[in-house]
């Protein structure tokens, strides 16, 4: 991209939304996120397997909800545009779902206003899951979304950057408190279960010094996250588990992120 300052903000630090960039393959990222990512996958291959498989859940979660009759979709911690962004897999289903793209980072969102706005029934806001309740009356989004009709609110790989201090379960409540019968939440998280100890220092260590801090979090704390939902099936399963549409020759479990879908 461009030197330090040239866009208002610090490219030296690296980022959580552009090392994933890097990681999925995408040209959005500066020097410190590549450096970053190759630091991640030096001490963990693993994490390469852990953002493809859940670009790939993504697409199943999204497209098994449009057939199921869901036509609006708010997309929390949306990261930079890449290929099949939410609306354009609903929009294979339900030619007219909405969708409402919500990220806290000023570039992500700048990005997305010029890729993925600007289309009806399409918008990008800048809002912090951290404070659902701003977030949910969000002009931007309340512009798009009608609470009266099943929305699904996707809240994919972002949870794991929201501490404990900030209280996750609270947020997911929160953002489930407005959603009719119908909702979903779509979750997914990264854990810390059977991951190899060097692998889990090493993230913590590279996001320690990135732009959000990493919580790597048990199978019951994901869990807990779908409480007073109806889980769809299969349940809350490691990524590749989830209605796959192709048998994947890796161990589910390398993937270190657990998925799931839970209903109102
Ligand atoms: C790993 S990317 C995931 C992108 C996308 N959800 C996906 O799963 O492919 C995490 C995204 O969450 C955003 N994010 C991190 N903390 C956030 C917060 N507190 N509020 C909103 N977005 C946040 C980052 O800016 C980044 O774009």
């Amino acid at each position: 991209m461009t030197s330090p300052g040239t866009w208002g903000f610090d490219v030296t630090v690296p980022n959580v939304a552009r090392i994933y960039d890097y990681l999925l393959g995408g040209k959005d990222n500066f020097e410190a996120d590549r450096r970053a990512a190759e630091r991640l996958l030096a001490a963990a291959p693993e994490t390469i397997v852990t953002v493809r498989e859940n670009r790939e859940f993504l697409r199943r979660a999204v497209r098994e909800l449009a057939r199921a009759g869901v036509r609006q979709f708010v997309d929390v911690g949306a990261g930079l545009p890449t290929a099949s962004n939410v609306h354009e897999v609903a929009r294979e289903v339900v030619p007219d779902a909405r969708v409402v793209y919500v990220d806290n980072d000023p570039v992500v969102v700048t990005h997305g206003r010029a890729l993925l706005a600007g289309r009806p029934g399409v918008t990008v806001v800048e809002g912090d899951v951290r404070d659902p309740a701003a977030l949910l009356a969000d002009p931007g989004l309340r512009a798009v979304v009608d609470f009266a009709e099943p929305v699904a609110v996707l809240l994919l790989a972002v949870l794991h950057f929201v501490p404990d201090e900030s209280d996750p379960e609270g947020v997911v409540a929160a953002l489930r408190a407005p959603l009719c019968p119908g909702s979903a939440l779509v979750l997914s998280h990264v854990t810390n279960e059977g991951s190899r100890p060097e692998a889990v220092s090493a993230t913590n260590s590279v996001y320690d010094n990135a732009s959000a801090r990493i919580t790597l979090r048990s199978r019951e704390r994901v869990a807990g996250l779908f409480a007073g939902l109806t889980l769809e099936e299969p349940g809350l399963v490691y990524a590749p588990e989830w209605r796959p549409e192709r048998r994947s020759p890796l161990d589910p479990a390398s993937s270190f992120l657990l998925v799931g879908v839970g209903r109102c």
